[in-house]
C-alpha cells in the first residue's frame, strides 16, 4: 500500500510509519510527503529518508482550488493509496477527500469527541484536559472529513493521567505511545483487520 503522509510540524509520528515500513513490521511504502511548511521536521526527515516531498501553502497557489487540483494530481502521480495526516494542520480541499473518501486518516491526541475542533492541537490538548481534572485521556484514529476532528473513529487507546502530570510529562507519554499505535493501527488497516469501507 502506498502511504502519502501530510505533516506540518516534526514527523515523529510520520517517522514512526516510516520506520516500520524499513523494519518490516508494516507492508507499505511511504511514497511522498506533503507539507504546508517548508521548514518542518517532516521535510528534513522526508529528505533524510529520500521520500519525495512537496511543500503545498497558500504561497505556492493563491487560489485554494488550485491548491487542492495540485495536490490531488501528486498524490494520483504517486499513486497514493491512503493518506495519513500526522500532525497536518491545515483542512484538505474537497477534491482530495471526494477522491479518497474513507482513505485519510488522522491521529489526535485525547479520546475524541472530547478536546478536538479547532484550535485544540498539540500542548493545548493536554493544557484543556489537565485543567479539566481528568483521570484519563488517550488517542483517538479517525477518518477525515471536511472539518476538524470529526470523522468516523477507527481506533482508541487511553492513557491514565496521574496526579503530578504536567503539559510535559503528559505530552511526552501520549506521543510516545503515539508512535506506536499509529503503526499497531495502520498494519490493522493494511492487513483489513480494520475495514475502512465499511466506516
Ligand atoms: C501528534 O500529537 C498528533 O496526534 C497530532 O499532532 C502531533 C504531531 O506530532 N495530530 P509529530 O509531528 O508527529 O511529532
Amino acid at each position: 500500500m502506498n502511504i502519502g503522509f501530510f505533516a506540518s510540524h516534526n514527523g515523529s509520528n510520520m517517522q514512526a510509519v516510516i520506520d516500520a515500513c524499513k523494519d518490516g513490521s508494516l507492508d507499505a511504502n511511504p511514497s511522498i510527503v506533503i507539507s504546508n511548511n517548508g521548514n518542518a521536521g517532516a521535510v528534513k526527515r522526508a529528505k533524510k529518508e529520500n521520500i519525495p516531498y512537496y511543500i503545498f501553502n497558500t504561497t505556492t497557489y493563491f487560489s485554494s482550488v488550485d491548491l487542492d487540483n495540485a495536490m490531488l494530481n501528486t498524490l494520483l502521480q504517486h499513486e497514493v493509496e491512503l493518506i495519513i495526516l500526522a500532525g497536518y494542520m491545515k483542512k484538505i480541499g474537497e477534491k482530495i477527500l471526494r477522491h479518497y473518501k474513507g482513505r485519510i486518516i488522522n491521529i489526535h491526541p485525547s479520546l475524541l469527541p472530547k478536546y478536538g475542533g479547532k484550535g485544540m492541537y498539540g500542548t493545548h490538548v493536554h493544557e484543556a484536559v489537565l485543567k479539566a481534572g481528568e483521570k484519563e485521556t488517550g488517542i483517538t484514529i479517525h477518518i477525515v472529513d471536511e472539518e476538524y476532528d470529526t470523522g468516523p473513529i477507527i481506533a482508541q487507546t487511553p492513557i491514565s493521567v496521574t496526579d503530578d502530570d504536567t503539559v510535559d510529562s503528559l505530552s511526552k507519554r501520549v506521543l510516545e505511545r503515539e508512535h506506536r499505535f499509529l503503526v499497531e493501527t495502520i498494519v490493522k488497516v493494511v492487513s483489513e483487520e480494520i475495514n475502512l469501507e465499511k466506516l
